[in-house]
């Protein structure tokens, strides 16, 4: 069976303040998006993958990923919604509907990875596809925690201190048995931060393999900062 990855790069990227949205500012002369995507392609793990986007980016998204398209790998642009779990929604839905009667059983696997960890290394993805192969439902890369956490109330007080030993970050790309993530959007009345949160919703155990530093979330023009300095001297 075949691996498929949804992308959701939907979001407007206020928080970076580049004035387009997020996945479409370039880093070292190529988009986050394709970056994205050529990432998860070139990681030897991924077959196909839907990318869903903003309704007016969609022929931008089409002839910029045009040359990631080939015999092997299959790549689908989607619309977005307004919401993260609305945006990979569509996205399930355009790569089932993309194979007609056969749907998601041409998968094994499923992964959703944000646009936005589009430095993300090919050894994570890895472990997560080994992960879900060898029979987990679920399974999102983790880094521990290094700032203590605290629990605040609505004025900011703090009213707890969690053992930071047992906090992970999470990362993506998260990886899913297809049935377990398609109920779970299925079951998903409101929205969730990730993936991996509406599985735990239905009951479904999540699994977790090692993360990687490199796949942080570009967010602020910081992690935009961050981003072009681990890529200075590479090729664009
Ligand atoms: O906003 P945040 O950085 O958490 O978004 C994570 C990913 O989800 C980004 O790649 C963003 O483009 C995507 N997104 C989306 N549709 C939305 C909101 C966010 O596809 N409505």
């Amino acid at each position: 069976g075949r691996v498929a990855a949804v992308v959701p790069a939907a979001g407007s990227g206020l928080r970076l303040g580049a004035g387009l949205p997020k996945a479409f500012v370039e880093l070292h002369g190529r988009t986050m998006l394709e970056r994205a995507v050529a990432g998860l392609l070139d990681s030897g793990t991924v077959d196909d993958v839907v990318v869903v986007v903003p309704s007016d980016r969609v022929r931008e998204a089409e002839s910029m990923l045009a040359r990631l398209r080939n015999d092997d790998h299959l790549v689908v642009v989607a619309t977005g919604g307004a919401e993260r779990t609305d945006s990979v929604r569509n996205g399930l839905a355009a790569l089932t509907a993309t194979h007609g009667d056969a749907g998601a059983a041409v998968y094994d696997v499923l992964l959703v990875h944000d646009a936005a960890r589009c430095l993300t290394p090919a050894a994570p993805t890895r472990r997560v596809v080994e992960a879900v192969r060898s029979g987990e439902v679920a399974v999102v890369p983790v880094l521990p925690v290094v700032d203590t956490v605290k629990q605040v109330d609505d004025d900011g007080y703090v009213v707890g201190t969690p053992d930071r030993s047992g906090l992970r970050a999470v990362q993506t790309p998260q990886g899913f048995a297809p049935d377990v993530l398609l109920a779970a959007y299925d079951a998903a009345g409101d929205i969730a931060t990730d993936d991996a949160g509406l599985v735990e919703r239905i009951g479904q155990r999540v699994a977790t393999v090692e993360g990687d530093a490199l796949a942080f979330k570009i967010t602020t023009a910081t992690d935009h900062a961050r981003a072009l300095t681990e890529l200075a001297g590479s090729r664009p």
